[in-house]
């Protein structure tokens, strides 16, 4: 994460004493849901857990929570917070299958590593223990909000690859892939938490919503700007892969070189990267931030009257440090 950012712990200060506390545990029970499965699929599923990455959505489900008032919501929020991480690092191993990336939380992906078969192995078993973890609770609602983030998850991968290597899709089809592949699951994080901690009528999915479009807004920008020391993947993996994004859809509007651009012609890295380069020098990266705070600040806006002062203001950190962030 960046010099400027916020960092997860300001963050967790912001949210009030008991969410270090909980992320501790969230992080306890990480580690042992990547165990006991035996030679290769551990290593895998371990190293991806150990990798780290921001974990955001654990923070997002935590903070708007609010503290529990017994231990066993307690205990059910750091189960639900835990499979949503689970979750989103499967998402991640299949993710690099699909998009053939190298780098991972500044690590080789399992897919380049191992091998396709590891890689969706890997991704199944995370499901796979996610699913267990929240059942737990035996709370069914809980479970169809992670199922449903799920299978937007897959249809907007889906819609993506469908979408590969066309560069006339309109911003529209975009932001509807970031929704479903994305959103949905910041969605569910703000979902599942008022839905343990009994809040039925705090509604903060859409705030959810909102910067989780903002947050592959980011990430798409993040994909040309690099460096991949900072962010811990490699620049240019989505022109390499034929994925349009913000970025290339603004700077074809302005620069007809960049819209001549057949993607298939990139044949490396070092291609790829002088195309960032000059998707950089058009603007683009600028607009696609400026998009993105457009969503920061509606999702600030609309977060509801009811909600306490401690939440609202570690909520509007986490909605600023979307935009503020580099990795
Ligand atoms: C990466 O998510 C995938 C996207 C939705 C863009 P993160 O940037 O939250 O990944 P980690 O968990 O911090 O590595
Ligand atoms: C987000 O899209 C991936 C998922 C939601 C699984 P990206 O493909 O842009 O994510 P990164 O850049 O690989 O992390
Ligand atoms: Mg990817
Ligand atoms: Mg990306």
């Amino acid at each position: 994460m960046g010099d400027t950012a916020p960092q997860t712990g300001e963050l967790a200060v912001a949210g009030g004493e008991h969410i270090g506390a909980l992320l501790g545990a969230v992080e306890e029970r990480l580690q042992l849901e990547a165990v006991g499965y035996g030679e290769p699929l551990q290593q895998y599923g371990e190293a991806t857990i150990a990798a780290g990455g921001k974990r955001l959505r654990p923070l997002l489900m935590l903070l708007c929570a609010g503290p529990p008032s017994s231990q066993e919501q307690s205990d059910a929020l750091v189960r639900a917070a835990a499979a949503i991480e689970l979750i989103h690092s499967a998402t991640l191993v299949h993710d690099d299958v699909l998009d053939e990336a190298d780098l991972r939380r500044g690590q080789p992906t399992i897919v380049a590593l191992a091998g396709r078969t590891a890689a969706v192995a890997t991704g199944d078993l995370l499901f796979a223990k996610a699913f267990a973890l929240i059942t737990q609770d035996g709370d069914p609602r809980t479970v169809e909000l992670l199922s449903d983030a799920c299978s937007a998850l897959a249809r907007g991968e889906l819609l993506q690859r469908a979408d590969g290597w066309n560069t006339q899709i309109t911003r529209e089809r975009y932001f509807e892939r970031c929704e479903l592949k994305t959103a949905r699951l910041f969605e569910a994080a703000c979902a599942i938490a008022t839905n343990v901690t009994g809040q039925p009528t705090l509604q903060l999915a859409p705030f959810g919503r909102a910067i989780g479009i903002a947050f592959q807004l980011l990430d798409d920008m993040l994909d040309v700007s690099g460096p991949s020391e900072r962010t811990g993947k490699q620049r240019g993996t989505d022109l390499l892969d034929g994925t349009v994004t913000l970025p290339l859809i603004i700077a074809r509007a302005s620069d007809p070189e960049i819209a001549a651009v057949d993607l298939r012609s990139l044949d490396s890295a070092a291609v790829a990267e002088s195309l960032c380069d000059r998707i950089a020098k058009s603007g683009a990266l600028e607009e696609t931030r400026a998009a993105a705070l457009q969503l920061v600040s509606e999702a600030k806006l609309g977060l509801p009257a009811e909600l306490d002062d401690r939440r609202r203001r570690a909520l509007e950190m986490v909605a600023d440090n979307v935009v503020a962030r580099y990795s």
